[in-house]
């Protein structure tokens, strides 16, 4: 006894754990094979037991402490904790989640993943969780008769499964689908399952995506009940001749004989657009596989694009002699065409541009597993963002979302579950070690073999942030073995890919770089890093990809923000007491973790949008950026505005591709016209109703001509003890020897909670953070608050202050004061340095009583807009409160600007003030000062003790290329070292 278990310890330190050895992917796992029945018709297929819902559940911190027998019969595990399947074990109260980028969670030290870390990693403790799971099966005498297999369709990292004590399989691969055939295991009636999950594993050398490290059996579990000879894989493909005249359909399906004997004539059938294609097989051996070709022509087919997604559906069966149905899928196929010629990337033989995204599968409670219902609101908010493209960063999703694609119409690069940026970008570390080869090529092979039959998908890509080298050669090779119809994409060795990536590029360097690339079409795989207020400049990237018929697109990082729901919060890195953590650089999405657009989801649906319009003269000019969609699909709508009111609305009558524009009589003089033009859907589509609006332009036909000075009766200036103060008809008013208006009372009311003054502050958005912002413009950070006096004076209706700034400048204010109460403010800046840094804003700050929170304005909405992010935030006339004038971002940063405003009215119960632009304003209201801006969440902000308002000329844009030191572009910044001028009126 004692000698058999010294044994047992011997061998167990010489040989490592299958999850500690790149040699093991998978102990007894079934091939990988096509998605056989269309996610939303499982329901329909009589062969899928779901065996999802609430199991048993047992955590340990590590290995050694898991209940290592707890898979055999007469362990007991009624007392066990219960966790929903599928779903992540952190998501669900065990286990701390970890959100990191490029490092990985574990120390480096192939393959082991339980080296000793730094004590305060949370490895260090949790050195690599164990959930151990189980739950039952209840199995009929006739379901024993059948193949009885096993689908997990994602477990995190690695797996063991029991049944019945009796050990299954082993499995990793976190991403695709693991099967067992366990018909041997199971008994009639009630059967357990044991699965033993570790976070941990050598494949999580592959896995190091930079996103929320979860764990768990997180995709769904099924018990398929087959029958003996069935259909283990079928793979269509639909190609179009050279002229698109007919499409050959081409299906190959292998059969395989699990029984103990033979099968005899068995047929199978392809039934596709309203024909039966039927080959019979003689005979297949128990035990063996045979593959069937079915061949189809479509004639005239419709052709699937992104535009136009066309599906042919499609069932495939198995029959027996008499016809009698062994099986049936059902499926489609799309028949479209990829191709690149020289610099050129096609689909269907047009230079389509890819109008891209990146996207992670994220939830904010249920993290890695994303319910159908998501998937849905996902893809409907991306059509209705003009969105054509999505890169499944950095793994395949599950099924489902892919099948929504292939329904409504969008472009996917399917990635391969393979990262290991770890070890550095391009490393040759992982792409050369051939122990690693096989699992590299497992994971282009699950990817291709699962999502074969998906017309969506245009591109495989062998992962992302990888090696260089063999390994990655492996992979290529393995795709274009399995599919000769979709090109390969790598970012990191490029001689692996069929696309040249450069991604992160400011819009310059994109339209060099991509001239100096002449072998390959070029994309940026990633771009318009959209983490917190971002995305200015999208507008001068796509200049650049128009102008260049060699660029095929490029996708934006991200999709969504990737807060997880915590204590009232969305949380990022660190909030769990993660370590090590990237804080919030997880929180880089169009839409927030619940969905909500943000801002520049808008800008992107604008910036997007197929179809430009250009004045010409009188007429509007229709561009149409479609490939496949003429512009008589959509009809156009256009509305006229004098001064923001609403005019006139009415349809465009379009000859050819022009329409007049209508100029509506107006019974006063010289207002300001603005046109606004929409292109609207004629039919309702699955993500949109008939109506709605795909593109759309404003047209500032004639602009408002501002005030320069300032009406009625004057209100006469005082010495006083501050400075000077005039008495009003109705209050009074105090300018400060500091150039500040301290105080202004109207019928009986003080309006200011604290002066308004010169302030030239903006704190930093993210993307600012990484490029220095603070440090470089330092010096703006209290150069209002040190200005010094030179001369304060007053005239008969007027108070002028002459300052000097300590970066080197000159400040002059000058405040017209009016007998109603109005005053006309004037800023005058003349740099007397040269070399002054950029300013961060220019203009004023005032603090009002926390009641003024209803909000109307003449200006750029209803969404947050910067200089470099306005093209889609028409100027209008809009109503809001001040908690919708502010954004809340995940991470609390600047926000809520608002360019181009004309007046501006912010409220009380009690009161208003009204602003009035001498120029366009820039206006930021916040219910909160910029010092409270360093918080990690926005509950944290104290709110509510006053309104703080920023009304100013200009504000530096947000930036548009990335978070790691890139700067907003030269246009959206405020130069220091030119003289600026600005003046607005308050009205009570
Ligand atoms: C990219 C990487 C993404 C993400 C992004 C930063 O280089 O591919 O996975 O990490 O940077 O948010
Ligand atoms: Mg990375």
């Amino acid at each position: 006894m004692l000698a058999a278990m010294m044994t047992v310890t011997t061998n167990a330190q010489v040989t490592a754990p299958d999850w500690e050895n790149p040699a093991v992917l998978g102990i007894n796992k079934l091939p990988y094979h096509a998605t056989l029945q269309l996610p939303s018709k499982e329901k329909a297929c009589q062969e899928i037991i779901s065996l999802d819902g609430e199991w048993l559940f047992h955590w340990s911190k590590n290995p050694d402490e898991r209940p290592v027998s707890f898979y055999e019969m007469n362990y007991d595990v009624s007392q066990w904790g219960k966790i929903t399947v599928p779903g992540n074990w952190q998501t669900q109260g065990y286990g701390i989640p970890i959100y990191i980028n490029i490092d990985y969670p574990f120390v480096k030290n192939r393959p082991s993943v339980t080296t000793e870390p730094p004590k305060d990693w949370t490895a260090y403790e949790n050195r690599n969780p164990v959930g151990s799971y189980v739950t039952f099966i209840d199995v009929t005498e006739e379901m024993l008769g059948k193949n009885l297999i096993l689908h997990f369709g994602g477990v995190h990292s690695a797996m063991y499964v029991w049944i019945n004590g009796q050990k299954v399989g082993y499995s990793q691969n976190s991403m695709s689908p693991a099967e067992f055939d366990v018909t041997s295991y199971l008994k009639t009636g009630r059967n357990k399952l044991a699965v033993e999950v570790y976070r941990w594993s050598d494949g999580s050398y592959l896995e190091d995506q930079d996103m929320w490290r979860l764990s768990g059996i997180y995709r769904p579990v099924q018990l398929w009940v087959r029958p003996l000879t069935h259909i283990s894989d079928y793979q269509v493909t639909a190609e179009p001749n050279h002229d698109y005249s007919e499409a050959a359909v081409k299906a190959k399906v292998s059969l395989c004989n699990t029984g103990n004997t033979d099968s005899n004539g068995l047929r199978a059938v392809l039934k596709i657009d309203g024909k039966e294609l039927k080959a019979n097989v003689a005979q297949i051996a128990s035990g063996d596989t045979a593959q069937v070709l079915l061949n189809y022509t479509i004639n005239r087919p419709h052709l699937w694009s992104a535009e136009k997604p066309s599906l042919y559906p499609f069932s495939v069966e198995l029959q027996d002699e008499k016809g009698t149905v062994i099986e049936h899928f059902d499926y489609h196929l799309g028949v479209k065409k990829v191709e690149v010629v020289g610099e050129i990337f096609k689909i269907n033989g047009k230079n389509v541009k890819l109008r891209g995204v990146n996207r992670h599968d994220h939830h904010p409670k249920t993290g890695r597993f994303v319910d159908d219902a998501t998937y849905e609101q996902d893809i409907r908010l991306m059509k209705q963002a003009n969105i054509n493209f999505l890169r499944t960063s950095h793994y395949p999703d599950r099924e489902y979302l892919y099948e929504l694609c292939d329904r409504w119409g969008i472009y996917v690069m399917d990635e391969a579950n393979h990262e290991t940026h770890g070890y550095g970008y391009a490393n040759d570390v992982m792409g050369n070690d051939l122990a690693w080869q096989q699992a590299h090529v497992d994971r282009a092979e699950s990817l291709v073999k699962r999502d074969f039959n998906h017309p969506s998908i245009i591109l495989w890509s062998l992962g992302n942030e990888g090696g260089v080298g063999p390994n990655i050669e492996a992979m290529y090779k393995k795709v274009q073995e399995l599919d000769s119809t979709r090109p390969p994409f790598y970012d990191s060795d490029r001689r692996y890919s069929v696309i040249w990536d450069d991604s992160y590029l400011y819009p310059d360097d994109l339209r060099k770089n991509a001239q100096t690339v002449t072998d390959k079409p070029f994309m940026m795989r990633e771009y318009a890093h959209a983490m917190g207020n971002s995305m200015g400049n999208l507008q001068e990237y796509w200049d650049v990809i128009d102008a260049d018929s060699s660029i095929c697109g490029a996708a934006i990082w991200d999709w969504v923000d990737q807060g997880l729901e915590h204590d009232g919060y969305y949380a990022y890195g660190g909030d769990f007491g993660d370590q090590p953590n990237d804080g919030p650089f997880c929180i880089n999405g169009l839409v927030a973790p619940d969905r909500t657009p943000h801002p520049h989801y808008y800008e992107v649906k604008h910036v997007y949008q197929p179809l430009k319009f250009v004045q010409e003269g009188d007429s509007i000019r229709i561009i149409n950026c479609n490939n496949f969609t003429p512009i008589d699909e959509y009809e156009y709508y256009l509305e006229t505005y004098y001064n923001g009111e609403l005019v006139t609305g009415e349809f465009a009558r379009v000859k050819g591709d022009k329409f007049e524009i209508p100029y509506p009589y107006y019974p006063y003089n010289e207002p300001e016209l603005i046109l606004n033009v929409y292109a609207r859907l004629r039919q309702a589509t699955p993500w949109a109703d008939e109506g709605f609006v795909v593109a759309s332009e404003q047209f500032v036909l004639k602009e408002m001509e501002f005030w320069a000075a300032i009406g009625g009766n004057d209100a006469t200036p005082q010495p006083s003890v501050e400075g000077y103060q005039a008495i009003t008809e109705n209050g009074s008013i105090t300018i400060s020897k500091s150039g500040a208006l301290t105080s202004w009372v109207v019928d009986g009311r003080e309006m200011l909670q604290a002066p308004l003054e010169p302030y030239f502050w903006k704190p930093e958005n993210d993307n600012q953070h990484a490029a220095h912002f603070a440090e470089r413009l330092a010096v703006w950070q209290d150069a209002a608050q040190k200005r010094t006096l030179k001369t304060i004076r007053a005239e008969s209706n007027k108070v002028i202050v002459e300052l000097s700034l300590p970066v080197g400048a000159d400040l002059t204010l000058t405040y017209h004061l009016k007998a109603d109460g109005r005053i006309m403010v004037d800023m005058n800046y003349q740099p007397t340095a040269t070399d002054i840094p950029l300013i961060p804003k220019f203009g004023m700050r005032m603090r009002l009583p926390a009641d003024y929170t209803s909000i109307k304005y003449y200006g750029r909405g209803p969404w947050e807009n910067y200089p470099d992010r306005k093209r889609s935030a028409f100027i209008g006339i809009y109503e809001t409160s001040l908690k919708d004038y502010e954004t809340d971002y995940v991470h609390p940063q600047d926000n809520g600007n608002r360019c181009d405003v004309r007046w501006f009215e912010i409220a009380s119960p009690a009161g208003k003030i009204r602003i009035d632009g001498n120029q366009p304003l820039c206006i930021r209201a916040w219910d909160y000062g910029e010092e409270d801006l360093g918080v990690r969440h926005p509950n944290e902000l104290p709110r509510g003790r006053f309104v703080n308002l920023n009304i100013d000329l200009d504000i530096h844009g947000v930036g548009g290329a990335d978070t790691w030191g890139k700067r907003t572009l030269a246009p959206y910044t405020i130069d220091g070292n030119q003289s600026h001028h600005y003046s607005f009126i308050l009205n009570p």
